[in-house]
């Protein structure tokens, strides 16, 4: 939601932190401001738009300081105005604060400093972590006991920055259930909520963990729990790499990631063997196993619920997170909780883990931010190896998911055949790839449709529900993606002439099925675009995709449905990668 970042070091803070802001634009974000300290005097330019509109406007490149934070910011409490974009500063100036998260007793903390005195500027929670420490500074004349009492003062979740004037060579940080990382570089240190924020920069990282405040005074850092006690904390190399985070030759990111899909499919079975076979042991020896994710990261656990339960013969459920809190009382204590997510920092899902933990769960997790919170959480992660994932859909990340589900099942189920099958698929992926004309030809024709069904059974029911999100979110069509048995129960009122219908029908054991229900539809109007590896006389469009494995048949059918999505969106002039309303990674509840 939110993304933060500060600067500290001996270069000029401004530029970094404006590349950073528009690294951190995936994230999802109204308004964005940067503050830096130059000549003991705060400085703070902030307003509502676009990162480089705004700087058009403010030119943020014109500030001075060779520290500094920025902020991009999700609305939360306030409307979308300059006065609430961050930073925000104290009564005084002498403190600028960056936040991610939710302050639940900003009011009664409000009303208590307004009755001392202070005075607000926003309508946000944010502002008052900035006169809360102005407050406590003042009080203490340390910064750390004025984090740590600002830090307890809190409810709620929380990642914030706060430079100060009074000491010109120094960032603070502290967090609490939102996501907050420091990048040591060569030239000086980096605060952010992600790693991308920095990776141009630095691959050096130290993860802070929840309820830790870092003191950052040019190269020195310190880090310490809410409770004062210092931390030594391990200085991390990551993977990703400043080339992995530019678009290449391609017109948007979200294009890119879907082209890459044959390249991270392999990366996402490079594995640790051992570690595989962890992960499946503790599959086979729960008595009760709670699969948990939101969004397309739930649609990779619906199908492995559906592979557990009829290869395995393995009972699980697959809850969304934001519905697991609601269920909690049923969680066993010695359940096994899965946890899927591309990013590892999705509030609800954070939520559902810890809600899980406190009852006794053990957590694996599937996941592709190596050292996210989830990964923090979690007994043992796998990780898909995709590389960051910068278009707010998750496409690579699903297949690099969805991969790995598969090596698990196959690896409990010793099926070498499979496994080797499983290696190959990128080619067949490859292949659809090449059938990119054809969805645009599609996409042209359909564009402009108020609504779209996308169909299937059994493993292609997640793919249905999956190629109906990519449209809604790229495209801003409505969509619904539903079971193929479902249709007579109530969906089949909404067939009328020329409704695009998308039906996932392969060749396998729901094949025959899925033609009844295309004929149904068709015979009332219905236009059908099929996707399959066999083509059949009453699809009114055909994409077809190669002839795989009948399990494998997702990996590959969700391909086309990703760039439908994507050339859907461009013909009608939407950002695919920055779609509205929408962030990267939902941070808070
Ligand atoms: O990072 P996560 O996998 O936990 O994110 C979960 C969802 O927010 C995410 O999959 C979202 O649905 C995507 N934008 C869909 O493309």
């Amino acid at each position: 939601m939110c993304g933060i970042r500060g600067y500290i070091g001996d270069e000029d803070a401004p530029p970094l932190l404006y590349n950073g802001l528009k690294r951190m634009e995936y994230r999802g974000y109204d308004s964005a401001g940067i503050a830096t300290i130059s000549d003991a005097k705060m400085l703070v330019k902030k307003d509502t738009g676009k990162v480089t509109e705004i700087n058009n406007k403010l030119d943020f490149l014109s500030m001075r300081g060779n520290i500094g934070i920025a902020h991009t910011r999700w609305a939360t409490h306030g409307g979308v105005t300059r006065e609430n974009a961050h930073p925000h500063a104290s009564c005084g100036l002498e403190v600028a604060v960056i936040h991610n998260g939710i302050i639940e007793n900003y009011r009664s903390l409000m009303e208590n400093l307004m009755a001392e005195g202070h005075h607000f500027n926003s309508q946000t929670d944010s502002e008052i972590i900035a006169h809360l420490l102005e407050k406590h500074y003042k009080a203490y004349e340390d910064e750390k006991q004025a984090v740590l009492k600002t830090a307890s003062d809190l409810k709620g979740s929380f990642a914030f920055l706060a430079i100060f004037t009074a000491n010109p060579n120094m960032i603070i940080g502290a967090r609490k259930d939102a996501p907050l990382v420091i990048g040591v570089g060569k030239q000086g240190n980096f605060l952010a909520s992600d790693i991308l924020a920095f990776i141009d920069y630095t691959d050096k990282v130290l993860f802070l963990d929840n309820r830790e405040i870092a003191i950052v005074k040019g190269r020195d850092m310190q880090v310490y729990t809410f409770e004062g006690k210092p931390v030594e904390k391990e200085v991390t190399q990551v993977a990703w790499e400043a080339k992995d985070t530019s678009k290449e030759a391609f017109a948007h990111y979200t294009t890119k990631e879907i082209h890459e899909q044959p390249q991270t499919l392999k990366a996402a079975l490079y594995q640790d063997p051992n570690k595989v076979q962890e992960f499946c042991s503790a599959i086979e020896r729960a008595k009760h196993i709670h699969i948990t994710a939101c969004g397309t990261s739930y649609h990779v656990g619906l199908i492995l619920r559906n592979l557990l339960a009829r290869l395995a013969k393995i009972r699980s459920d697959a809850t969304l997170s934001s519905e697991f809190s609601h269920d909690a009382e049923l969680i066993e204590r010695d359940c096994l909780v899965i946890a899927i997510s591309q990013s590892g920092e999705t509030a609800d899902l954070l939520f559902a883990v810890s809600e899980a933990k406190k009852r006794g769960g053990e957590v694996l997790s599937i996941l592709n931010a190596v050292g996210a919170s989830l990964d923090r959480e979690s007994k043992l992660s796998l990780y898909i190896n995709c590389g960051p994932e910068i278009g707010v859909a998750a496409t690579k990340s699903f297949t690099g998911q969805l991969i790995l589900v598969y090596l698990l099942i196959f690896t409990l189920l010793n099926d070498t055949r499979r496994l080797a099958d499983l290696r190959d698929i990128w080619k067949a992926v490859e292949e659809v790839l090449k059938m990119e004309d054809k969805v645009v030809e599609v996409a042209k024709k359909y564009k402009e449709c108020n609504d779209f069904y996308f169909v299937g059974r059994s493993l292609h029911l997640p793919i249905a529900l999956e190629g109906a999100l990519k449209l809604k979110e790229l495209a801003y069509n409505h969509a619904e993606g539903m079971a193929g048995g479902e249709l007579k129960h109530g969906t089949l009122a909404l067939i009328e002439e020329g409704t695009p219908v998308v039906v996932l029908n392969p060749e396998d054991e729901t094949y025959q099925e899925m033609l009844s229900n295309a004929s149904e539809m068709k015979a009332r109007g219905a236009k059908i675009i099929g996707v399959s590896n066999r083509p059949h006389e009453i699809y009114d469009d055909f994409i077809q995709i190669p002839t795989v494995d009948e399990l494998l048949y997702p990996l590959v059918e969700v391909v086309p449905l990703q760039m439908l999505a994507y050339h859907t969106a461009v013909l009608r002039q939407r950002d695919p990668d920055y779609p509205r309303n929408l962030a990267k990674s939902v941070t808070v509840k």
